[in-house]
């Protein structure tokens, strides 16, 4: 029989095993009971005793290359077994993550903040339990006024003094007792609501404050301001000012943007009329000013509130506001990438 040992050298040379089982296997094959060195030295007194010499060697030589290998793939293999060992992993699976996702709320609110520090807003941030001087009085609602029924509070522990707030105005009056102006912040965060959860309404939300505050601000300044925004985060924006009122602004306005109907999946959205409200504004009451310590004879200024959740239903066309609240996963998932 012929044997070509050069091309069973060259078979044992070129593998490369890829786990301990692999290995195992490849051990069997040449050094078992039936392996291949097994057959070939039964095979020894078949061969012309002139050249059983040299394929003795031959075969010890291959051999020693089977055991060669098994040595050092051996200890390779089991250091990337053991996670304590760090380096080259052979046996460690590729291909891409599953990777996760920014969730919709979150995208528009960086998008909200990018758009305002474009033009020179910095964020800022207060706290989630606030008393009732940075969430009320401050803002202009007496008390016992009937205003404070506009916003359903959640107070801590029974204090009437400490509550959940009700909106991020509430870091307007923080910002404006810390630092002098010119002032320009925006300051996104979450809100607390003691209401009934519906399709429209949740207790929990986030909202975007604005405010603005130098030397001879107008109303004027706001309106350009907003508009600026409307384009920036809905494209070509056509929007409206209906004269509104809130305790802290005086004169105060909704701003709707005009959405369209026939851009519009759910029609709940937009109450079916196109246009779509995405904020209260107007300009500081000169008694905000006061109670802050900044005087309104020297400076004035704009504030505007806008509801994140409410823009990013209509951004992603969702219809129910609880969904940006259940995490389900097929929900986000179906975002993922939206924008
Ligand atoms: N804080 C108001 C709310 O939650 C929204 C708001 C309206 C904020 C007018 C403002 C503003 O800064 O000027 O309903």
């Amino acid at each position: 029989m012929a044997v070509d040992l050069e091309k069973i050298l060259f078979e044992i040379s070129a593998f490369t095993p890829s786990s301990l089982s692999e290995l195992e296997s490849f051990r069997i094959k040449y050094l078992g009971k039936k392996g291949v060195v097994k057959e070939l030295s039964s095979h020894i007194r078949n061969i012309d005793p002139a050249q059983r010499k040299a394929f003795g060697q031959s075969l010890n030589e291959l051999k020693r290359a089977v055991e060669q290998k098994i040595e050092d793939y051996k200890a390779l293999l089991d250091s990337a077994r053991d996670p304590s060992i760090l380096g080259f992993d052979p046996s460690r699976k590729t291909g891409v993550e599953e990777m996760g996702a920014r969730h919709p709320v979150s995208l528009v609110r960086r998008e909200i903040e990018e758009i305002f520090q474009h033009i020179g807003f910095t964020v800022a941030s207060g706290p989630e339990i606030e008393d009732d001087w940075h969430n009320f009085s401050a803002l202009n609602f007496p008390e016992n006024h009937p205003a404070r029924d506009m916003q359903d509070t959640f107070f801590v522990e029974k204090d009437p003094d400490i509550a959940l707030r009700t909106h991020t105005s509430s870091v307007q009056v923080r910002v404006m007792e810390s630092n002098e102006p010119p002032i320009r912040i925006i300051a996104p965060g979450r809100v607390y609501r003691n209401e009934a959860i519906s399709a429209r309404s949740h207790c929990v939300f986030h909202q975007v404050e604005g405010l603005y505050i130098d030397k001879g601000v107008t109303f004027a300044d706001m309106v350009q301001t907003i508009q600026y925004f409307a384009e920036a985060f809905f494209g070509k924006a056509k929007i409206r000012l209906r004269p509104s009122y809130f305790p802290f602004t005086e004169p105060s306005a909704e701003v709707d943007v005009y959405w369209g109907l026939e851009n519009e999946v759910d029609h709940r959205i937009t109450k079916g009329t196109g246009w779509l409200e995405i904020m209260g504004c107007g300009m500081v009451d000169p008694d905000v000013l006061k109670s802050s310590g900044i005087d309104p004879n020297e400076y004035s200024g704009y504030a505007f509130g806008m509801g994140i959740e409410r823009i990013a239903m209509n951004r992603f066309q969702i219809g129910d506001i609880r969904m940006l609240f259940e995490n389900d996963i097929r929900f986000l998932s179906q975002l993922k990438g939206a924008w």
